[in-house]
């Protein structure tokens, strides 16, 4: 029989990303790219999701994301990312992403966002995750949240199931 799983804290896992905004990742209006804030948000997400699991993860899905204020070509994004809970084989992990300005000392917040990671190894299959172990005040709170949303996204992951169904050699756009 394998051994029971142990909890983790949310420290543990904790990530933090920073990135410098160049041309590249704008878009005409010389601001950053939606598509590319989306790719940082997954990427510091996965960190923390896979530093959790100690193991692969893939994204499962991602909450409604508002894109609160633009960032600028030359400004430093700062993304920090934790796992709010773990459930059977998923982790909710939320990530926030600021611009900090340097010259004030001053964070602005750009994007918020909730994701689900699904931890597997190497094979592809999925495997189980050691529970969060909430220490703080703010930890125990969105752990208890986490529940709820994971609760209100149940009909957005039987509609994946459904969908997953219609994929039938037969099916076109
Ligand atoms: C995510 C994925 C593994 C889920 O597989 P599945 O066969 O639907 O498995 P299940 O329905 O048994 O769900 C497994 C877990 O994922 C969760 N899950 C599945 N779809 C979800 C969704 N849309 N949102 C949130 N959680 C979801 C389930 O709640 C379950 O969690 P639990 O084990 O903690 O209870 C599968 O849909 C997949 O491989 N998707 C593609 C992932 C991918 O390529 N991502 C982008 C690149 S990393």
């Amino acid at each position: 029989m394998s051994e029971p799983l142990l909890g983790r804290s949310v420290s543990e896992s904790q990530s933090e990303r920073a990135e410098a905004i160049f041309p590249a990742d704008s878009n005409a209006l010389g601001t950053l790219f939606g598509g590319r804030l989306m790719q940082f948000i997954d990427l510091v997400g996965a960190m923390a999701a896979s530093r959790h699991a100690r193991n692969y993860v893939v994204t499962a899905s991602m909450d409604h994301l508002d894109f609160v204020t633009p960032v600028r070509v030359g400004e430093l994004l700062i993304l920090k990312a934790s796992v709010n809970r773990a459930f059977k084989t998923s982790m909710e992990v939320g990530v926030r992403a600021m611009v900090e300005d340097v010259r004030e000392q001053k964070l602005r917040h750009v994007s918020s966002a909730y994701l689900t990671f699904v931890a597997m190894d190497k094979t592809g299959q999925r495997v189980e995750v050691p529970q969060v172990i909430p220490e703080t005040e703010h930890q125990r709170r969105r752990f208890e949240d986490a529940l709820r949303r994971r609760e209100m996204r149940a009909g957005e992951t039987l509609r994946k199931k459904e969908l997953r169904a219609m994929q039938t050699p037969e099916f076109h756009i």
